[in-house]
Protein backbone atom coordinates (compact mmCIF):
# COMPACT_ATOMS: atom_id res chain seq x y z
CA UNK A 1 0.00 0.00 0.00
CA UNK A 2 0.97 3.42 -0.49
CA UNK A 3 2.44 5.44 1.88
CA UNK A 4 1.03 9.27 2.79
CA UNK A 5 2.65 11.07 4.00
CA UNK A 6 1.38 14.58 5.89
CA UNK A 7 3.04 16.93 8.36
CA UNK A 8 2.81 20.75 9.21
CA UNK A 9 5.10 23.46 10.64
CA UNK A 10 4.17 26.97 12.10
CA UNK A 11 5.80 29.79 10.21
CA UNK A 12 6.10 31.67 13.61
CA UNK A 13 9.55 32.78 13.46
CA UNK A 14 12.85 31.35 12.69
CA UNK A 15 13.35 27.13 12.92
CA UNK A 16 15.50 25.81 14.77
CA UNK A 17 17.19 22.66 15.03
CA UNK A 18 14.99 20.76 17.25
CA UNK A 19 12.16 21.28 14.13
CA UNK A 20 15.17 19.85 11.86
CA UNK A 21 16.01 16.92 13.80
CA UNK A 22 12.82 15.84 15.30
CA UNK A 23 10.80 16.70 11.98
CA UNK A 24 12.20 18.05 8.49
CA UNK A 25 14.92 15.78 8.74
CA UNK A 26 12.91 13.20 8.42
CA UNK A 27 10.31 14.81 6.12
CA UNK A 28 13.68 14.49 3.74
CA UNK A 29 14.16 10.91 4.34
CA UNK A 30 9.84 10.13 3.00
CA UNK A 31 10.44 12.28 0.12
CA UNK A 32 13.60 10.33 -1.40
CA UNK A 33 11.54 6.27 -0.10
CA UNK A 34 9.64 4.55 -2.66
CA UNK A 35 5.78 4.29 -2.77
CA UNK A 36 5.74 6.99 -0.77
CA UNK A 37 3.62 10.34 -1.17
CA UNK A 38 4.42 13.36 0.78
CA UNK A 39 2.96 16.51 1.35
CA UNK A 40 4.57 19.51 3.85
CA UNK A 41 2.46 21.73 4.93
CA UNK A 42 3.20 25.68 6.16
CA UNK A 43 0.64 25.95 8.86
CA UNK A 44 -0.01 29.52 8.76
CA UNK A 45 -3.96 29.37 10.02
CA UNK A 46 -2.20 28.11 13.02
CA UNK A 47 -0.32 30.67 13.30
CA UNK A 48 -2.84 33.28 14.36
CA UNK A 49 -3.48 31.55 16.94
CA UNK A 50 -1.49 33.61 18.70
CA UNK A 51 -0.43 37.26 17.44
CA UNK A 52 0.89 37.38 14.04
CA UNK A 53 1.94 40.52 12.52
CA UNK A 54 0.08 40.53 9.14
CA UNK A 55 3.74 41.69 6.99
CA UNK A 56 5.70 39.41 9.43
CA UNK A 57 3.22 36.09 8.75
CA UNK A 58 3.77 36.43 5.18
CA UNK A 59 7.67 36.46 5.25
CA UNK A 60 7.74 33.98 7.91
CA UNK A 61 5.38 31.70 5.60
CA UNK A 62 8.51 32.22 2.83
CA UNK A 63 11.23 31.80 4.99
CA UNK A 64 10.06 28.58 6.70
CA UNK A 65 9.14 27.24 2.74
CA UNK A 66 13.20 28.59 1.95
CA UNK A 67 14.19 26.30 5.15
CA UNK A 68 12.49 23.32 3.57
CA UNK A 69 14.11 23.53 -0.10
CA UNK A 70 17.25 24.17 2.09
CA UNK A 71 16.73 21.37 3.87
CA UNK A 72 16.48 18.94 1.02
CA UNK A 73 12.54 19.00 0.37
CA UNK A 74 11.81 19.31 -3.47
CA UNK A 75 8.77 20.44 -5.01
CA UNK A 76 8.88 18.00 -7.57
CA UNK A 77 8.63 15.25 -5.40
CA UNK A 78 6.48 16.60 -2.57
CA UNK A 79 3.94 18.78 -2.27
CA UNK A 80 4.58 22.11 -0.77
CA UNK A 81 1.80 24.63 0.34
CA UNK A 82 0.65 26.94 3.30
CA UNK A 83 -2.49 25.99 4.67
CA UNK A 84 -4.32 29.32 4.06
CA UNK A 85 -4.64 28.64 -0.01
CA UNK A 86 -6.78 25.73 0.82
CA UNK A 87 -10.36 26.45 2.05
CA UNK A 88 -10.96 22.88 2.82
CA UNK A 89 -8.99 23.00 6.08
CA UNK A 90 -11.16 25.30 7.63
CA UNK A 91 -14.38 23.68 6.72
CA UNK A 92 -12.98 20.38 7.59
CA UNK A 93 -11.93 21.93 11.06
CA UNK A 94 -15.29 23.54 11.72
CA UNK A 95 -17.08 19.89 10.65
CA UNK A 96 -14.37 17.63 13.04
CA UNK A 97 -15.49 20.28 15.97
CA UNK A 98 -18.66 18.85 15.90
CA UNK A 99 -17.90 15.68 15.99
CA UNK A 100 -15.22 16.88 19.15
CA UNK A 101 -15.69 17.04 22.75
CA UNK A 102 -14.75 19.36 25.35
CA UNK A 103 -13.04 17.14 27.82
CA UNK A 104 -10.97 15.76 24.82
CA UNK A 105 -9.60 19.63 24.36
CA UNK A 106 -9.54 19.95 28.14
CA UNK A 107 -6.45 17.57 28.11
CA UNK A 108 -4.41 19.07 25.62
CA UNK A 109 -0.82 19.56 27.25
CA UNK A 110 0.49 21.64 24.26
CA UNK A 111 -2.73 24.20 24.92
CA UNK A 112 -2.15 24.48 29.05
CA UNK A 113 1.29 24.97 28.52
CA UNK A 114 1.15 27.90 25.60
CA UNK A 115 -2.58 29.61 27.38
CA UNK A 116 -0.20 29.75 30.62
CA UNK A 117 -2.37 30.78 33.99
CA UNK A 118 -4.41 33.05 32.48
CA UNK A 119 -6.53 30.37 30.15
CA UNK A 120 -9.49 33.07 30.22
CA UNK A 121 -7.15 35.32 28.17
CA UNK A 122 -6.51 32.50 25.43
CA UNK A 123 -7.98 32.55 21.76
CA UNK A 124 -10.44 30.33 21.42
CA UNK A 125 -8.43 29.60 18.13
CA UNK A 126 -5.49 28.77 20.42
CA UNK A 127 -7.86 26.34 22.14
CA UNK A 128 -9.52 23.94 18.89
CA UNK A 129 -6.01 24.20 17.68
CA UNK A 130 -5.91 20.03 17.68
CA UNK A 131 -9.07 20.43 15.45
CA UNK A 132 -8.06 22.15 13.02
CA UNK A 133 -4.62 19.60 13.05
CA UNK A 134 -6.73 16.78 12.70
CA UNK A 135 -8.42 18.61 9.76
CA UNK A 136 -4.65 19.27 7.86
CA UNK A 137 -4.32 15.40 8.56
CA UNK A 138 -7.28 13.75 7.59
CA UNK A 139 -8.21 15.70 4.62
CA UNK A 140 -5.59 13.81 2.73
CA UNK A 141 -6.43 10.44 3.92
CA UNK A 142 -2.67 10.39 5.25
CA UNK A 143 -1.40 7.29 6.49
CA UNK A 144 1.90 8.17 9.06
CA UNK A 145 2.64 11.96 9.72
CA UNK A 146 6.35 12.66 10.97
CA UNK A 147 6.44 14.83 14.56
CA UNK A 148 8.38 15.67 17.24
CA UNK A 149 7.62 14.48 20.40
CA UNK A 150 5.30 17.43 21.60
CA UNK A 151 3.12 16.13 18.82
CA UNK A 152 2.15 13.09 20.09
CA UNK A 153 -0.99 13.59 22.42
CA UNK A 154 -2.44 15.69 19.04
CA UNK A 155 -1.74 12.71 17.07
CA UNK A 156 -3.91 10.39 19.42
CA UNK A 157 -6.37 13.29 19.58
CA UNK A 158 -6.99 12.86 15.53
CA UNK A 159 -7.25 9.36 16.25
CA UNK A 160 -9.91 9.67 18.37
CA UNK A 161 -11.84 12.51 16.31
CA UNK A 162 -11.82 10.31 13.06
CA UNK A 163 -12.43 7.36 14.78
CA UNK A 164 -15.75 8.86 16.43
CA UNK A 165 -16.56 10.80 12.67
CA UNK A 166 -16.88 7.46 11.18
CA UNK A 167 -19.03 5.85 14.07
CA UNK A 168 -21.28 8.98 14.41
CA UNK A 169 -21.79 8.98 10.99
CA UNK A 170 -21.87 5.23 10.26
CA UNK A 171 -19.24 6.10 7.37
CA UNK A 172 -16.65 2.82 8.16
CA UNK A 173 -12.95 3.97 6.89
CA UNK A 174 -14.06 7.51 5.84
CA UNK A 175 -11.32 9.00 7.95
CA UNK A 176 -8.11 6.85 8.16
CA UNK A 177 -6.57 6.77 11.25
CA UNK A 178 -2.87 8.49 10.64
CA UNK A 179 0.58 6.58 12.06
CA UNK A 180 2.20 8.95 14.23
CA UNK A 181 6.06 8.74 13.15
CA UNK A 182 8.06 9.53 16.16
CA UNK A 183 11.77 8.94 15.88
CA UNK A 184 13.09 6.86 18.82
CA UNK A 185 15.96 8.90 20.49
CA UNK A 186 15.84 12.24 19.10
CA UNK A 187 12.00 13.00 19.19
CA UNK A 188 12.73 15.98 21.81
CA UNK A 189 15.23 18.39 21.39
CA UNK A 190 16.18 20.56 24.21
CA UNK A 191 16.66 23.76 25.20
CA UNK A 192 20.87 24.32 25.47
CA UNK A 193 20.34 26.76 28.60
CA UNK A 194 18.07 23.98 30.61
CA UNK A 195 18.38 20.48 29.47
CA UNK A 196 14.61 19.97 30.89
CA UNK A 197 13.08 22.22 28.74
CA UNK A 198 12.31 21.85 25.11
CA UNK A 199 14.24 23.79 22.40
CA UNK A 200 11.30 26.32 21.48
CA UNK A 201 10.66 29.46 18.47
CA UNK A 202 9.23 31.25 22.03
CA UNK A 203 11.79 31.13 24.27
CA UNK A 204 13.12 34.57 25.26
CA UNK A 205 16.64 33.79 25.29
CA UNK A 206 17.96 32.81 21.92
CA UNK A 207 21.17 31.04 23.40
CA UNK A 208 18.91 28.09 24.12
CA UNK A 209 18.23 27.04 20.27
CA UNK A 210 20.49 26.84 17.44
CA UNK A 211 18.58 28.29 14.52
CA UNK A 212 18.71 27.29 11.07
CA UNK A 213 19.92 30.72 10.45
CA UNK A 214 23.12 31.11 12.75
CA UNK A 215 26.36 32.01 11.28
CA UNK A 216 29.26 29.65 12.25
CA UNK A 217 30.01 32.36 15.16
CA UNK A 218 26.58 32.27 16.35
CA UNK A 219 27.13 27.89 16.16
CA UNK A 220 29.75 28.31 18.25
CA UNK A 221 28.87 30.96 20.86
CA UNK A 222 26.03 29.30 21.77
CA UNK A 223 27.76 25.42 22.08
CA UNK A 224 30.81 26.99 24.08
CA UNK A 225 27.66 28.36 26.51
CA UNK A 226 25.29 25.22 26.74
CA UNK A 227 24.59 23.98 30.22
CA UNK A 228 26.62 21.09 31.02
CA UNK A 229 27.32 19.19 34.85
CA UNK A 230 30.38 19.00 35.79
CA UNK A 231 31.25 14.90 35.34
CA UNK A 232 32.70 12.86 32.35
CA UNK A 233 30.70 11.69 30.05
CA UNK A 234 29.56 8.53 30.83
CA UNK A 235 30.18 4.97 28.78
CA UNK A 236 26.32 3.78 28.36
CA UNK A 237 23.16 5.37 27.83
CA UNK A 238 22.05 4.58 31.54
CA UNK A 239 24.49 7.08 32.87
CA UNK A 240 22.66 9.73 30.73
CA UNK A 241 19.12 9.38 32.74
CA UNK A 242 19.58 12.04 35.30
CA UNK A 243 22.37 14.22 33.24
CA UNK A 244 19.72 15.79 31.26
CA UNK A 245 22.76 18.12 29.21
CA UNK A 246 24.46 15.88 28.51
CA UNK A 247 21.68 13.46 26.86
CA UNK A 248 20.42 16.35 24.70
CA UNK A 249 23.82 17.76 23.35
CA UNK A 250 25.25 13.77 23.14
CA UNK A 251 21.46 12.97 21.33
CA UNK A 252 22.19 16.14 19.15
CA UNK A 253 25.78 15.20 17.93
CA UNK A 254 24.24 11.05 17.50
CA UNK A 255 21.40 12.65 15.45
CA UNK A 256 23.47 15.16 12.98
CA UNK A 257 26.08 12.20 12.52
CA UNK A 258 23.48 9.59 11.55
CA UNK A 259 24.64 7.45 14.35
CA UNK A 260 23.00 5.38 17.60
CA UNK A 261 23.54 6.81 20.90
CA UNK A 262 25.85 4.34 21.83
CA UNK A 263 28.21 5.03 19.26
CA UNK A 264 28.45 8.48 20.72
CA UNK A 265 28.55 7.25 23.46
CA UNK A 266 31.93 5.13 22.29
CA UNK A 267 33.69 8.30 20.88
CA UNK A 268 33.25 10.58 24.46
CA UNK A 269 33.36 8.26 27.65
CA UNK A 270 35.49 9.72 30.12
CA UNK A 271 35.89 12.85 28.38
CA UNK A 272 34.92 16.21 29.81
CA UNK A 273 32.38 18.03 27.78
CA UNK A 274 34.81 20.29 26.07
CA UNK A 275 35.88 17.40 24.10
CA UNK A 276 32.53 17.23 23.00
CA UNK A 277 31.77 20.92 22.24
CA UNK A 278 34.47 21.06 20.15
CA UNK A 279 33.11 18.39 18.10
CA UNK A 280 29.62 19.08 17.86
CA UNK A 281 30.71 22.77 17.19
CA UNK A 282 32.21 21.48 14.16
CA UNK A 283 29.52 19.03 13.25
CA UNK A 284 26.54 21.64 13.71
CA UNK A 285 28.76 24.19 11.09
CA UNK A 286 29.45 21.13 8.56
CA UNK A 287 25.73 20.20 8.50
CA UNK A 288 23.68 23.80 9.23
CA UNK A 289 25.76 25.77 7.47
CA UNK A 290 25.36 24.82 3.77
CA UNK A 291 21.21 25.01 4.56
CA UNK A 292 22.26 28.65 6.05
CA UNK A 293 23.52 29.78 3.38
CA UNK A 294 20.95 28.21 0.51
CA UNK A 295 18.33 29.77 2.86
CA UNK A 296 19.81 32.75 2.63
CA UNK A 297 20.23 32.86 -1.44
CA UNK A 298 16.00 31.60 -1.51
CA UNK A 299 14.89 34.32 0.82
CA UNK A 300 16.20 36.82 -2.20
CA UNK A 301 14.21 35.05 -4.97
CA UNK A 302 10.31 35.73 -3.66
CA UNK A 303 8.94 35.03 -6.63
CA UNK A 304 10.16 31.27 -6.65
CA UNK A 305 9.06 30.87 -3.47
CA UNK A 306 5.59 31.96 -4.48
CA UNK A 307 5.99 29.98 -7.57
CA UNK A 308 6.53 26.71 -5.05
CA UNK A 309 3.46 27.63 -2.75
CA UNK A 310 1.26 28.43 -5.86
CA UNK A 311 1.78 25.18 -7.58
CA UNK A 312 1.55 23.13 -4.43
CA UNK A 313 -1.77 25.06 -3.03
CA UNK A 314 -2.77 23.58 -6.48
CA UNK A 315 -1.93 20.31 -5.87
CA UNK A 316 -3.30 20.15 -2.64
CA UNK A 317 -6.45 21.62 -3.26
CA UNK A 318 -7.23 18.98 -5.85
CA UNK A 319 -7.16 16.31 -3.27
CA UNK A 320 -8.72 18.14 -0.34
CA UNK A 321 -11.96 19.89 -2.26
CA UNK A 322 -12.57 15.95 -3.41
CA UNK A 323 -12.92 14.74 0.22
CA UNK A 324 -14.77 17.64 1.58
CA UNK A 325 -17.36 16.45 -1.36
CA UNK A 326 -17.75 13.23 -0.13
CA UNK A 327 -17.55 15.07 3.67
CA UNK A 328 -20.73 16.83 2.96
CA UNK A 329 -22.71 14.32 1.53
CA UNK A 330 -21.66 12.26 4.35
CA UNK A 331 -23.02 14.93 6.88
CA UNK A 332 -26.13 15.96 4.51
CA UNK A 333 -25.01 19.22 3.27
P1 LIG B 1 5.75 23.28 15.23
O1 LIG B 1 5.72 24.32 14.17
O2 LIG B 1 5.78 23.71 16.64
O3 LIG B 1 6.99 22.34 14.99
C1 LIG B 1 7.25 21.74 13.74
C2 LIG B 1 7.78 20.33 13.95
O4 LIG B 1 8.99 20.38 14.73
C3 LIG B 1 8.87 19.52 15.86
N1 LIG B 1 9.62 20.12 16.98
C4 LIG B 1 10.55 19.48 17.67
N2 LIG B 1 11.07 18.23 17.56
C5 LIG B 1 12.03 17.87 18.42
N3 LIG B 1 12.53 18.71 19.39
C6 LIG B 1 12.04 19.96 19.54
N4 LIG B 1 12.53 20.77 20.48
C7 LIG B 1 11.02 20.40 18.66
N5 LIG B 1 10.32 21.56 18.52
C8 LIG B 1 9.46 21.36 17.49
C9 LIG B 1 7.38 19.45 16.15
O5 LIG B 1 7.06 18.29 16.88
C10 LIG B 1 6.80 19.44 14.75
O6 LIG B 1 6.82 18.13 14.21
N6 LIG B 1 1.02 21.62 15.56
C11 LIG B 1 2.26 21.53 14.79
C12 LIG B 1 2.09 21.88 13.33
C13 LIG B 1 1.02 21.12 12.61
C14 LIG B 1 1.06 19.78 12.19
C15 LIG B 1 -0.17 19.55 11.51
C16 LIG B 1 2.01 18.76 12.34
C17 LIG B 1 -0.19 21.63 12.20
N7 LIG B 1 -0.87 20.70 11.53
C18 LIG B 1 -0.46 18.29 10.97
C19 LIG B 1 1.70 17.51 11.78
C20 LIG B 1 0.49 17.30 11.11
C21 LIG B 1 3.28 22.48 15.38
O7 LIG B 1 2.94 23.45 16.01
O8 LIG B 1 4.56 22.23 15.01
Amino acid sequence: MKKKIFSGVQPTGNLHLGNYLGAIKNFVNFQNQENTECIYCVVDLHAITTKQDPQELKSNVRDTVAAFIASGLNQKKSIIFNQSAVSAHSECAWVLGCSSRMGWLNRMTQFKEKAGKDKEKASIGLYVYPILMAADILLYNSTHVPVGEDQKQHLELTRDIAQKFNIDFEAKNFFILPEPIIQKDFSRIMSLKDGTKKMSKSDPSDLSRINLTDSNDEISIKIKKAKTDSHPLPDEKNGLAKRPEAKNLIGIFSSLNNQDVDKTLNEFSGKNFSDLKIKLTELIIEKISPISSEIKKLKMDENLIDEILNKGALKADEIASKKIKELKKIVGF
